[in-house]
């Protein structure tokens, strides 16, 4: 039985992270390579990416990465079949790339949405429907990074929660369809976590964050090993029957409504 204080719990796995070049994905990569996983990050910018494989790699883990727009299924198969030559079957499959900007739904062009839903719905749905041929059947693991938005509407965000409401809701018809090939999917709900791209879009201004924070039962954002922790043990056999559940991992935030103070 794993110890999920003790063990190496992840140790010759191999994992493949869309937004995996910084942020909450970045640093569930980190933790996962810290744990003895072989990860593959995947990004649009190169650049981004190649620092992020160099940090891991400077901690003694093993990292590479592709670059691949989510939007763009034959890319996401192209990243997918070198990490399946680099290192072999996909044990764990991060869906962590996602867009945001906060607009009203009468300040978005119709393309302002759907390029929302393109990174966030339709490319959790290539990475899945793409990874699928790749994965180690029985025992892989799907995680999706979704938002409290997916159950909560948030003014200015209507690109967003329609977009992770998909996804919560595609995961758990993957979890039905695949668990009898021993795939599980899951997905973590955070709320604010700090020193990510989403919350400088968001609360860019102290006073924003004070805001953001005031509404969240535990009274501040979390940290973005907070969320790695939850993806460390959702992803591993100390889970091995958890599938189809949303995760929630928000300090109490949903609990009171709306709480971003975008409005
Ligand atoms: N308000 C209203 N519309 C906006 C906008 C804003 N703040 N920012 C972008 N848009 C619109 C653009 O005008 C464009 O619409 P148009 O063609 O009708 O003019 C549409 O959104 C697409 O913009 P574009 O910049 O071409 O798309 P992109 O694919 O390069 O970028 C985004 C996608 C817009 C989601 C961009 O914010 C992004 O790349 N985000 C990734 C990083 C991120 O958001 N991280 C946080 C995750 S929580």
């Amino acid at each position: 039985m794993a110890n999920i204080f003790r063990d190496n719990l992840l140790t010759g796995k191999v994992a493949f992270l869309t937004g995996g070049g910084s942020g909450i994905t970045l640093r569930i990569a980190e933790r996962y390579a810290s744990h003895g996983t072989h990860v593959m990050l995947i990004g649009r910018r190169q650049e981004k990416l190649e620092a992020a494989v160099a940090g891991i790699r400077g901690a003694g883990g093993s990292a590479d990465s592709c670059a691949a727009d989510v939007r763009d299924y034959d890319a996401l198969q192209q990243a997918f079949k070198k990490t399946n030559e680099l290192w072999g079957q996909i044990d764990l499959i991060v869906c962590g790339a996602a867009g945001n900007f906060p607009a009203p739904v009468l300040g978005m062009s119709a393309n302002a949405f759907k390029s929302v839903i393109d990174i966030d719905l339709l490319g959790t749905f290539n990475t899945c429907r793409g990874g699928y041929e790749y994965l180690r059947k029985p025992g892989a693991s799907i995680l999706s990074i979704s938002a409290t938005h997916a159950f909560t509407p948030i003014p200015l965000q209507a690109h967003v929660c329609a977009g992770k409401a998909g996804v919560d809701m595609l995961s758990k018809v993957l979890a039905v369809e695949w668990g009898p090939s021993g795939v599980r999917v899951n997905v973590i709900t955070p709320g604010p976590v700090d020193d990510t791209e989403g919350m400088r879009r968001l609360a860019p201004t102290e006073e924003a964050r004070a805001n953001a924070s005031a509404k969240v039962p535990l009274r501040r954002f979390a940290s973005k090993d907070e969320i790695a922790d939850l993806a460390l043990f959702l992803s591993s056999d100390a889970a091995a029957y958890i599938t189809g559940s949303i995760v929630v991992c928000d300090g109490g935030q949903s609990l009171s409504g709306h709480s971003l103070g975008l409005a």
